[in-house]
């Protein structure tokens, strides 16, 4: 009668088992918040030593978390850490663990050809209720579903980095996805403690149509000699209130994401004059200044 008990208080089509397919930057993020709030995660990437790699920076980003959680209670830190790791197994072989998720979710390099033999083998194997997301930021989602068979089951959970600590996810919907499955990927977004947006599958979805060609903009008022760098992220940060200038921004995005983005967007919108490409953009990135992670991009770093 208990078990009975349990098994209704878990309401029917709630995400309990998740998969999650890259360790990378954002799918190491996504595991790690995703573990933190109970659920079970499996967390897929091509190599070991790259699934090694991730569980230790999901281990020191738990610890950075665990200590401000905790402050002056280590042994309470310390069980938070060890919770939430021990709710996550790696694998190289998603097949054969993809029978017991309720979503996966993917984060996989930012490619339509791999992420379409990723979701047309998984979606196979997976069970019939599972719901699949991407968290691609540039490509359709109704593009990327188009090779399986579940495209009312299907969404996208856009994140943002660094994932443990950025509130917002984006949930996208698609003309085929159902109420069911909008509400499921809506409610899981709250479970994992952050904020969800409703939006369409449009290229940028809320945030970075907005904010690419903003920066856009600010390389283009650079690029015509208007002002300098340092004043034109002064001016947005004292006269619009924004954290970061505009220039400092692409440097931490990372100045190869954001050519990627425009780039893809111009090619296909070409009509659309804010996804024009930036010539000192284009140069910065052949001469592999990419912002803070090579230490130059619009800025210096040390
Ligand atoms: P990343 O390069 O850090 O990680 C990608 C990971 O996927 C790598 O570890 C790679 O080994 C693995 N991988 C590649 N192909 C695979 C396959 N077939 N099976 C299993 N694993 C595979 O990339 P990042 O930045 O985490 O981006 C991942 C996705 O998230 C992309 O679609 C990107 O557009 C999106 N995204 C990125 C954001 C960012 O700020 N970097 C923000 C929001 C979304």
């Amino acid at each position: 009668a208990l078990s009975a008990f349990f098994s209704t208080s878990s309401r029917r089509g709630a995400i309990k088992n998740v998969m999650v397919v890259g360790s990378g930057l954002m799918g190491a993020g996504i595991a790690q918040v995703a573990a933190v709030t109970n659920h079970q995660v499996t967390l897929v990437d091509q190599t070991n030593a790259i699934l090694t790699k991730s569980m230790r920076s999901i281990e020191k980003s738990l610890g950075r978390v665990a200590k401000k959680k905790f402050q002056d209670d280590a042994e309470g830190a310390n069980k938070f850490v060890t919770d939430a790791l021990s709710r996550i197994t790696v694998t190289t072989e998603p097949h054969s663990a993809v029978g017991e998720v309720d979503l996966l979710v993917e984060a996989i390099v930012e490619n339509i050809r791999v992420k379409h033999k990723l979701f047309s083998d998984l979606d196979k194997a997976a069970p019939s209720h599972a719901i699949f997301a991407s968290n691609t930021s540039s490509l359709p989602i109704g593009e990327i579903a188009s090779v399986t068979n579940r495209k009312d089951r299907f969404g996208g959970l856009h994140f943002f980095n660094p994932v443990p600590l950025m509130k917002l996810v984006e949930v996208i919907r698609i003309s085929e996805t159902t109420d069911e499955t909008f509400d499921a990927l809506f409610q899981f977004s709250k479970e994992l403690g952050k904020v969800p947006v409703a939006c369409r599958d449009t290229p940028g979805f809320i945030v970075n149509r907005l904010l690419v060609p903003y920066l856009l903009e600010a390389i283009r008022m650079l690029e015509r000699g208007d002002a300098s760098a340092k004043d034109i992220d002064t001016a947005m940060k004292l006269g619009a209130g924004y954290p970061m200038g505009p220039l400092e921004l692409a440097d931490y995005v990372g100045l190869d994401t954001t050519k990627f983005i425009i780039d893809g967007w111009h090619e296909k919108y070409p009509d659309v004059q804010v996804f024009n490409p930036s010539e000192i953009l284009n140069d910065l990135v052949a001469r592999e200044k990419l912002g803070k992670k090579t230490g130059e991009g619009f800025y210096k770093y040390d």
